[in-house]
């Protein structure tokens, strides 16, 4: 299965077998082109896509030594995601179909992420996803191929969002997420009193614009030069996400023994998945919660093609029909159709 991911900033083309073996894969980060800009600009990620695709999928097929008519079919994402990256990726898959008259697949990025734990190693269902990165932030109960239930969602920013917006406002660059997590490691987390938004509410959705607001209050009251205070204002802000992220994941568990009694596993995926006070804190939520607890490597927890690949080949194998070339692209494409909207603006897919 020829896989191809443009929903975002990462430019991926992955072939990946149905045992699972990721024969080959190529991704390229557009960071330096959005990096002036301390942020994604839609529009040259849309013109980025277009340079790079091609060029990753003639390295995965050389790599592979194999040609289009071997293939089995074509996966891309379609959904959700900048309207302009979809819309390369889509095309230039239905555009291999069709000529190479393949089955096309129109892949849900959110599903790529929620079925990688199965990529990596034998995962069965039911299992809780917790999804960080810079675009969502979501709790989801994957109960099998194809149904997923969305427990949580952000009612404001994502949470890698968060990290970024928050890495700007201390002058440390984008992506700010790694560099927010090395200042954090020299800081005291106590030092400044932080909100945990939502902490102890009920459900389990995530806010984090009260937090983010909180540390550009302290950051501005601050006199004295940066090294004595910024390590610790990230530390204090570090913790505090890692210890809302905890509090939400730990109801989410609730609400997901409800409804799957079978639950054992609790995964964490996405590019805020790095952050290793953030992994540490769930990991031992999951030992107190008696579940197994996964964290995919990092290349396959930020955006890439593999995992694209791989959904259509579990969806295959589950008996779903491939997508028609009129497959739309979808800016918004909820993972779980029944998801009542979270309050608020702003709401993620
Ligand atoms: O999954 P990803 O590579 O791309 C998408 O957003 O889809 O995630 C990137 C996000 C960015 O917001 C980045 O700042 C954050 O993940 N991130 C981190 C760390 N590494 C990446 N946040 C906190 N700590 C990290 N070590
Ligand atoms: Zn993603």
């Amino acid at each position: 299965m020829l896989g191809l991911e443009t929903s975002c900033d990462e430019t991926a083309a992955a072939l990946v077998r149905a045992d699972g073996v990721v024969v080959a894969e190529r991704v390229r980060s557009q960071l330096a082109e959005h990096a002036p800009f301390g942020g994604v600009v839609p529009e040259i990620a849309a013109r980025a896509h277009v340079e790079a695709l091609d060029h990753l999928i003639a390295q995965v097929m050389a790599e592979a030594g194999t040609g289009f008519g071997q293939l089995k079919g074509v996966a891309a994402t379609t959904g959700p995601g900048l309207i302009g990256g979809l819309m390369v990726g889509a095309v230039t898959g239905k555009a291999i179909a069709l000529a190479h008259r393949l089955p096309f697949w129109a892949i849900n990025h959110l599903e790529g992420h929620v079925l990688t734990p199965r990529l990596v190693a034998p995962a069965p269902f039911p299992y809780l996803v917790l999804l960080v990165s810079g675009g969502h932030c979501q709790l989801v109960l994957a109960e099998e191929v194809g149904r997923y239930r969305r427990l949580g969602t952000t009612i404001d920013d994502a949470v890698g969002e968060a990290f970024d917006k928050v890495a700007k406002l201390l002058g440390l660059g984008y992506p700010g997420g790694p560099a927010l997590e090395r200042l954090a490691s020299a800081g005291d987390p106590a030092r400044f009193a932080l909100p945990r938004p939502l902490l102890g509410r009920p459900g389990c959705h995530f806010s984090f614009s009260g937090l983010k607001t909180a540390v550009l209050h302290l950051a501005r009251a601050q006199t004295g030069s940066a090294e004595t205070w910024q390590a610790d204002l990230a530390a204090g802000f570090q913790a505090a996400v890692a210890e809302t992220l905890v509090d939400r994941t730990r109801r989410a568990v609730v609400l997901a023994r409800d409804m799957a009694p079978g639950l054992d596993r609790l995964v964490v995926a996405g590019g805020v998945a790095a952050n290793a006070t953030v992994r540490a804190r769930l990991a031992d939520l999951a030992a107190a919660e008696g579940l197994t607890f996964s964290a995919p490597p990092l290349r396959w927890c930020g955006d890439n093609a593999a995992m694209i690949a791989w959904a259509a080949l579990e969806r295959a194998r589950a008996g779903f029909a491939p997508d028609s070339l009129e497959a739309p692209v979808r800016a918004r494409w909820p993972l779980d159709p029944a998801a009542e909207p979270a309050i608020g603006a702003g709401i993620k897919a």
